[in-house]
């Protein structure tokens, strides 16, 4: 960003008192600062204030003294800009599952035990810790050293946090001992209640808005571009986990905590190992009732597996262990009236009714809006404008009603009428029909596609949001302004923008709330955005079910944007008679291609049979060129292979083995036929082993396998098979 040439000359900030000059130097670059971070309406030229900068540095070498925290020599000078970079993880960082009621703790303890194939009498050992309430970070060490720290982002792919992480005082730069040459460390860092309530305070004082609670500020203080307001947070951590690790230290959890510990990491002090579904249980009523006297917020208990080789063998569903879960605190609830029900379009065009309410405190932070996720939830809890409701918030999702009370209701209340037309747009708003259960679906949708303008407005921002296209300038508010101006009304129209902008006479930098500088601004991202990775470039169209990580997945199988519509024409490619062959062909390809699941292929397929999309699709291409990625045609060296267990297995479960080389993309058989590709014998094989053999089968031992199979990278395992991102934005 260009800074605009004031018409002054920037002041000349000598006096005789060198300290009252330092102060003068300070505050006008402070005041420089603000102009151009949060104005983006900077009073002097880069040359100018490079200047400034370069002559307080000068005054400071010769008056250290002078020199404190608020110094701008001690900010880097990032541009709010400059977004943190993004971190690949090595192995991905997942979230645990969710348990509430007793009863699910000796559930949790029977599932494991059955999928370990382990006896009632069989020792297993658990540990219980509090389920800190911060943000989770993985901590890269080399050769001891502390090289990289990432937030978990998606799980795959974080944002690089390194130079906040090393203000944290109690992370060691260096970890003490032996330590292991490659050592992820994931933890939680936090805020402790009296930390949180020394930051707010501070804001106030300043006039800043306050954080809603401990984690907020936690997660605020630490993605901050700027190291120095992170440096001036009381941020903490917790390690309490690992990632890639050669050497692991230990071959427990608490060993692996306890080696933490040795190395000189924080971890926390109230874990315990369990044997037993009762230990579990009595650990975490007592971590409840210490709960408002721990220093720091907790929002449950965590029970992970101890052995390091049974968390291997029990392995992962889709982004959760199952060697793990988290035994959650009961929501916090509140009572409030619901003033109004509010419908909203989203991008694929669902309504969802939003519970407009009178402010509440629930666990702290203020609530107005509510979810009452579809028309048939109301309908079941009778939720009418001007009820009483008695709400719960758990964690950081979107609090709910929780029940109506009915009691306190006015006289005069009606039954809701969800509407049946779009309240955009007014068009009908149907409920699609499953075409295999014949089921109603839960979400009425507006039919009217991108005719809709709510529809092509949350498409457009979508497409320009931070995990799209993220093209910056283009917020919500200017989306909706150029979309009601005619402006920009489908993705190409934002690529033409400045070549439009440039013929007219009513030019963007003569409206209210623009200028030169950020227009140009607005300009140059969306210049910056001309040639997209083909996977950012898919997720962007915001079809539905094809979000982020089924982006991928298509663009890592066909490399290029061309290819993937092509395969997805050629799937829906039909003739009087039905699908052709090659439409089956296709189709089951991208079925296949490992975690995509077939509603997102349907989705895709339909969206590209769509001649007013491929028109969209085609203009944007016009405009943008996506860069390919690198096709791979199988992630897994078992991946649509046939193959069949039989025998005793002695390293694993049936169940395990299974669910292991379908998590590969393996299909698992039961019997030995001339389609079958790998029979695995274990311990007294027999008949199978012997038809294997026949037909010329490939035969592996158990070890065999193992082998073949652990050449796959964890990444390639952990890959969900469900895409929770997609309609995230609905
Ligand atoms: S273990 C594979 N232990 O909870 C599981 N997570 O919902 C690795 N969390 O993203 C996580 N305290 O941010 C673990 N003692 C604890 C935790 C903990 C808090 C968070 C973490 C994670 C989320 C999972």
């Amino acid at each position: 960003m260009a800074r605009k040439v004031s018409p002054k000359e920037p002041s000349n900030a000598a006096t005789d008192d060198p300290a009252a000059a330092y102060r003068a130097l300070v505050e006008e670059i402070a005041e420089h600062d603000r102009r151009y971070h949060a104005e983006d309406a900077p009073t002097i030229s880069d040359g100018d204030y490079d200047a400034l900068r370069r002559k307080l540095v000068a005054i400071e070498a010769g008056h250290p003294e002078f020199v404190d925290d608020a110094s701008p020599s001690k900010r880097v000078g990032a541009k709010p800009s400059e977004r943190f970079s993004k971190v690949r993880h090595r192995v991905g960082m997942l979230s645990l599952g969710n348990i509430f009621a007793d009863e699910e703790v000796e559930e949790f303890c029977t599932r494991v035990r059955r999928f370990l194939g382990l006896k009632t009498e069989d020792p297993l050992a658990i540990t219980a810790e509090p389920k800190i309430d911060g943000l989770s970070c993985s901590l890269r060490y080399v050769d001891g050293v502390l090289v990289q720290a990432a937030t978990r982002g998606d799980g795959q792919e974080g944002e690089d946090v390194t130079a906040n992480i090393r203000t944290i005082a109690e992370i060691p730069h260096r970890l003490r001992g032996e330590a292991p040459g490659v050592l992820d460390i994931r933890g939680e860092v936090y805020m402790t209640k009296e930390g949180f309530a020394g930051v707010n305070a501070r804001q106030a004082e300043s006039g800043k808005p306050l954080f809603a609670n401990p984690r907020n500020s936690a997660a605020g203080s630490l993605r901050q571009l700027d190291p120095a307001i992170t440096a001036s947070r009381p941020l903490r951590f917790f390690a309490y986990a690992w990632g890639e690790a050669d050497h692991p230290p230990a071959d427990t959890q608490t060993g692996m905590v306890e080696a933490f510990r040795r190395f000189g990491l924080p971890v926390n002090p109230e874990t315990v190992l369990c044997r037993s579904a009762e230990e579990l249980l009595a650990q975490y009523r007592r971590i409840e009732a210490e709960r408002a006297a721990l220093p720091y917020d907790i929002d449950g208990v965590v029970y992970k597996v101890n052995a390091v080789v049974l968390q291997a063998r029990l392995g992962f569903v889709s982004r959760t262990p199952r060697w793990a879960t988290a035994h959650k605190f009961p929501a916090e609830r509140a009572t409030t009236v619901l003033r109004r029900i509010e419908v909203q379009v989203g991008r694929t065009g669902t309504l969802t009714p939003v519970a407009r309410l009178d402010p509440v405190t629930v666990g702290g932070v203020v609530v107005t809006n509510a979810t009452l996720h579809n028309e048939d939830e109301i309908r079941r809890k009778d939720a009418r404008e001007g009820d009483t409701v008695r709400l719960q918030r758990a964690g950081d999702v979107i609090p709910q009603i929780v029940e109506v009370l009915v009691e306190k209701r006015p006289a005069e209340s009606k039954e809701y009428a969800f509407p049946t037309v779009c309240p955009a747009c007014g068009s009908p708003a149907e409920r699609e029909i499953d075409e295999k259960t014949g089921r109603q679906d839960v979400r009425r949708r507006c039919t009217a596609g991108l005719v809709c303008p709510a529809q092509a407005i949350e498409r457009l921002k979508h497409f320009c949001a931070r995990d799209a296209l993220d093209i910056e300038g283009l917020g919500d508010r200017q989306i909706e302004q150029f979309y009601h101006e005619g402006l920009v009304m489908t993705p190409a129209d934002i690529f033409t923008l400045r070549e439009r902008d440039r013929r007219s006479l009513k030019k963007l930098k003569d409206r209210e709330g623009y200028g030169d500088t950020s227009v140009r601004n607005l300009f140059a991202s969306i210049d910056e955005r001309r040639s997209p990775p083909v996977d950012k470039l898919l997720y962007s169209l915001g079809i539905r079910h094809v979000g982020r990580t089924n982006s991928k997945r298509l663009g890592r199988r066909y490399g290029t944007f061309e290819a993937i519509r092509a395969m997805a024409i050629t799937a829906g490619a039909r003739t009087a008679g039905g699908d052709t062959a090659e439409a089956a062909e296709a189709k089951a390809e991208m079925e296949n291609i490992e975690g995509m699941g077939s509603a997102a292929v349907d989705q895709l397929v339909a969206f590209f049979a769509e001649a007013n999309n491929n028109a969209v699709v085609d203009a944007l291409l016009a405009e943008v060129t996506p860069v390919a990625m690198e096709a791979v045609v199988s992630t897994s060296p078992v991946s649509g292979k046939t193959v069949v267990f039989t025998g005793t297995l002695e390293k694993m479960t049936r169940d395990e083995a299974k669910a292991q080389a379908e998590r590969l993309g393996a299909k698992v058989s039961g019997a030995v036929s001339r389609a079958t590709d790998i029979v695995i014998a274990g311990v007294k094989a027999g008949s199978k082993l012997k038809k294997a053999a026949e037909l010329g089968v490939e035969t592996l031992s158990e070890d065999e396998w193992l082998a073949r199979v652990g050449g796959a990278t964890p990444e390639e395992v952990d890959e969900p098979d469900s895409d929770p991102g997609d309609d995230a934005r609905e």
